[in-house]
């Protein structure tokens, strides 16, 4: 069992380069297995999520290494075509192999995906798409068994929900499909134009990426490629938001400033100074913060980010005022409160809606992290409250975050990762 031991108080300061990004990272390792050939990639991040993908990869015949934040994956021979179910769920993108499998060797089985338990997470809208466009899917006992008899055809896909993992799924069947596919209502994403733009380079043709209708045009076969994957937008809203909590002043750089726009412009309400230049980020946050007076409504992109939630509601809970979210994606994404209020904090939530009513000052306590963002901004608290924080069950951390203690610690904060055999709950 491991353990972040936070004592908090110590206002952050310095620079920090982001990492590379998690979900950019893993919908491009599953399309890596379309080529056939070594795809390079740079600005990799170190994650347990990676692994776990390269995991996927090695199983059905790939072969993948790391070394320095670069992956190289060797899709020449196919060998396998389930993917067994304790590697399904490990996580939520394990499903979007599904998509790479079958446009690649048409057929794969796999089971529901894992991932952070933020409420039902369906694959309705995965699986539709790929009936639509030719594929034979039988459920039988909780595997699902995918072929697709001729060969894949393009279709129009409307999407009742412009999901991220469904887009992914249909591009990364599409690109090899016969003719033309056309998804409306897509996922607008950035890490949605970083795959896309991977693709390309493996000699795709997929336009439209980033609106709302992508167009792909089927090609016989695609090669191998170099690439870097954009930086982590939600890991750069964390170190962002850790800063403005402890009343720090940092920069980022190596940030995706684009990307983060719609976060950035809801932070900076908060009475942050916030400068931007190229791939640099510069805050400082002096003075206590102000609640956010328009209520924070998580949307789908260009909207303020589902990502983002946890994090920035960590850092104002105690600003000055009360602020208002709204959780429009999910279900259940306020697991996190339980240990914010431990903490000290004021936070009412009914439904999709929480109340943050600023208070004066958090206080350490021993909690849990519940989910990957959720442990991140409970971290954010622990390092902005008066004494000592124990944070368990941080493995979820470690599936978003590149070894978030040594980020933190460049920073200034004070924070180390303990091995501990107790399984006392907190
Ligand atoms: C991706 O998840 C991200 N994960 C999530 O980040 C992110 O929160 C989410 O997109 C929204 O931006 C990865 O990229 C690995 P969705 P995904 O399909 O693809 C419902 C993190 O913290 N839905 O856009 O699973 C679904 O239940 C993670 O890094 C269906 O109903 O998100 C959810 O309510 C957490 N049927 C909503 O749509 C479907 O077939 C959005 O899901 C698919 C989705």
């Amino acid at each position: 069992m491991q353990k972040f031991i936070v004592n908090g108080g110590r206002r952050l300061r310095g620079e920090l380069a982001l990492q590379g990004s998690k979900n950019s990272a893993l919908p491009i390792m599953a399309a890596s297995l379309l080529c056939g050939e070594d795809c390079v990639l740079k600005n990799c991040p170190e994650l347990t999520d990676v692994y776990a993908a390269s995991r996927i990869l090695n199983c059905v015949g790939c072969k993948c290494s790391f070394s320095d934040n670069t992956a190289v994956i060797s899709s020449g021979e196919i060998t396998a075509n389930t993917i067994p179910e304790e590697l399904m769920r490990e996580m939520r993108s394990s499903i979007i192999f599904l998509g790479a499998m079958l446009g690649r060797t048409g057929e794969c089985t796999v089971c529901c995906p894992g991932g952070c338990e933020l409420g039902p997470r369906p694959i309705d809208m995965h699986l539709a798409a790929l009936r639509k466009m030719g594929t034979d899917i039988k459920e039988s006992y909780g595997r699902i068994i995918c072929r697709v008899p001729e060969k894949a055809h393009g279709a129009r896909i409307s999407l009742p929900f412009p999901s991220v993992g469904a887009t992914e799924n249909i591009i990364l069947f599409a690109v090899t499909a016969e003719g033309e596919t056309v998804i409306n209502n897509a996922a607008r994403e950035p890490e949605i134009c970083d795959l896309c733009g991977f693709l390309r380079c493996c000699g795709a043709e997929i336009s439209g990426d980033g609106e709302s209708s992508i167009v792909i045009r089927g090609k016989e076969k695609l090669h191998g490629c170099e690439y870097s994957i954009m930086p982590d937008r939600i890991a750069g809203a964390t170190y962002l938001c850790m800063a403005a909590a402890t009343k720090g002043e940092i920069i980022l750089t190596n940030a995706c400033v684009d990307a983060m726009e719609p976060f950035l412009s809801v932070l900076e309400q908060t009475g942050c100074s916030i400068y931007t230049a190229e791939k640099r980020i510069f805050l400082r946050s002096g003075a206590r913060l102000k609640a956010v007076n328009d209520r924070i409504r998580t949307m789908p992109h260009p909207g303020f980010p589902t990502d983002a939630q946890a994090v920035l509601m960590a850092a104002l809970v105690t600003a000055e005022g009360t602020s208002v979210f709204e959780e429009n994606i999910f279900d259940c994404r306020y697991r996190h409160t339980d240990a914010l209020v431990k903490m000290g904090a004021d936070v009412q939530v009914l439904g999709k809606i929480a109340v943050i009513k600023g208070v004066n000052r958090l206080y350490g306590a021993n909690v849990e992290a519940t989910d990957l963002r959720g442990g991140a901004a409970v971290t954010a608290a622990a390092l902005a409250a008066e004494g000592v924080t124990e944070i368990s069950s941080i493995s979820h951390i470690d599936r978003g975050y590149e070894r978030l203690e040594d980020a933190v610690s460049r920073l200034g904060g004070s924070i180390k990762r303990v091995y501990t055999n107790s399984t006392s709950t907190c």
